[in-house]
């Protein structure tokens, strides 16, 4: 190989390097954002938020376990014990007259938020705490809390994340989609336009059953259910039937007085904070506010 050949294939190695490296820092960068580690939802000791438990590195065990889960909610292997529904005040107390969906008890996805977000409950309360033999620790004790935002392990008394267990001042959970479904007779699956909701000013429901179970959403861009449409919660059973519109059949293989309902986790996910406070899409111009409320 001559001088200049050896050259060239050196500088487009060090191209195709350079080409790998930039792909793996983007790649890199991507990850840590779009990744629950990066997050203030990274409890643990590898936590970048303010708020970190020295005893242990374990990112889900603050929320999930994979065993002996509260199932007194719908929220997927839960280790946090729930409140009571009837802990909290709703929104519809506030008695606006604009309100036209009902409340359901604090539930679902919601309930789980306001395990730590209400402020009562330290966050190394766990069902299951990691390691071995320790089921049913009502507390795990192996660590320390250390950070301003919080007071033993308890969201910090007057910090705005600290939602409290008066809802008034929060926009309304467990509340009906669109102040109810559509009047009278039942509904097809798939998406409930926006003039058959109750309220008018409300964007299209899509509706679709995933294993016998009726999943809800509002759509924000590409057809189909993704993290980044604005998702709603069923009640179903008793729940539901006591609602306004609520003794509906969804057709074609739903279940039966199954409501769609916004929680927490309609605004949020939870896992991810490519957009800041965990918003499904960004805000910008409003869009989380638009993406449900014609206005
Ligand atoms: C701060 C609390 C919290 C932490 C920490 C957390 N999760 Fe979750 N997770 C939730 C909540 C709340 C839900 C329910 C969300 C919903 O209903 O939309 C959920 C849902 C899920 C689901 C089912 C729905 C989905 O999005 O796929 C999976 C799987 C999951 N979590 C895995 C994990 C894993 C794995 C970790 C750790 C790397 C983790 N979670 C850490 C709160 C948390
Ligand atoms: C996931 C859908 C959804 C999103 C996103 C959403 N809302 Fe709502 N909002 C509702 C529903 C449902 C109600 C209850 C309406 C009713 O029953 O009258 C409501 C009620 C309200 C009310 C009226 C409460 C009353 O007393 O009449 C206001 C104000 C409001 N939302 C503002 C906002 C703002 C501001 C945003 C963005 C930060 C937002 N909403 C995002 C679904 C949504
Ligand atoms: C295990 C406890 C825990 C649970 C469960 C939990 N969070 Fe958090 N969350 C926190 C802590 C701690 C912070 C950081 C608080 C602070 O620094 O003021 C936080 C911060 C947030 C923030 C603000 C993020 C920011 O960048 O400012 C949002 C939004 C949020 N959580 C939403 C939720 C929602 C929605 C749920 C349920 C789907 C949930 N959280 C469940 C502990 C929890
Ligand atoms: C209708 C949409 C919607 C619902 C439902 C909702 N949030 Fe939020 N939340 C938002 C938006 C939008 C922001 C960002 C506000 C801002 O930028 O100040 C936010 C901000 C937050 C913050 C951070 C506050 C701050 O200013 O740092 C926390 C914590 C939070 N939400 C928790 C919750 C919890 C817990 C629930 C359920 C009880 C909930 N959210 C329900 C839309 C919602």
């Amino acid at each position: 190989m001559n001088r200049t050949l050896l050259k060239d294939v050196m500088a487009r190695l060090a191209g195709s390097m350079a080409i790998v490296l930039l792909a793996m820092g983007v790649f890199g960068s991507q990850h840590a954002l779009a990744g629950i580690s990066a997050t203030k939802h990274n409890l643990g000791s590898t936590g970048t938020g303010v708020n970190k438990f020295d005893g242990t590195g374990e990112i889900c065990v603050f929320c999930h376990t994979p065993h002996g889960a509260d199932t007194s909610a719908a929220v997927p292997l839960w280790n946090r014990v729930l409140a009571l529904p009837n802990t909290y005040t709703t929104y519809n107390s506030l008695g606006t007259s604009s309100l036209d969906g009902a409340t359901a008890p604090v539930g679902s996805v919601s309930l789980a938020c306001l395990s730590c977000h209400d402020g009562t409950q330290a966050m190394n309360v766990m069902i299951n705490a990691p390691g071995s033999g320790l089921t049913g620790d009502a507390t795990f004790t192996g660590g320390t809390w250390a950070g301003a935002n919080q007071t033993l392990g308890k969201i910090g008394a007057g910090l705005i994340t600290n939602i409290g267990t008066d809802l008034k001042n929060d926009h309304p959970v467990g509340i009906q989609y669109g102040g109810g479904m559509p009047a009278g007779g039942a509904y097809t699956a798939g998406a409930i336009a926006a003039g058959a909701l109750k309220d008018a000013d409300f964007k299209a429901l899509d509706h679709a059953t995933l294993n016998g179970n009726s999943v809800w959403w509002v759509d924000t861009g590409t057809a189909g259910r993704q993290k980044t449409d604005m998702a709603l919660y069923t009640r179903t059973g008793a729940d539901s039937v006591t609602y306004p519109g609520g003794v509906r059949t969804v057709t074609a293989g739903g279940l039966a007085g199954a409501q769609a309902f916004v929680e927490c986790a309609s605004c949020h996910d939870p896992h991810t904070d490519v957009n800041p406070t965990f918003l499904r899409i960004a805000n910008a111009g409003s869009a989380v506010c638009l993406a449900c409320h014609i206005k």
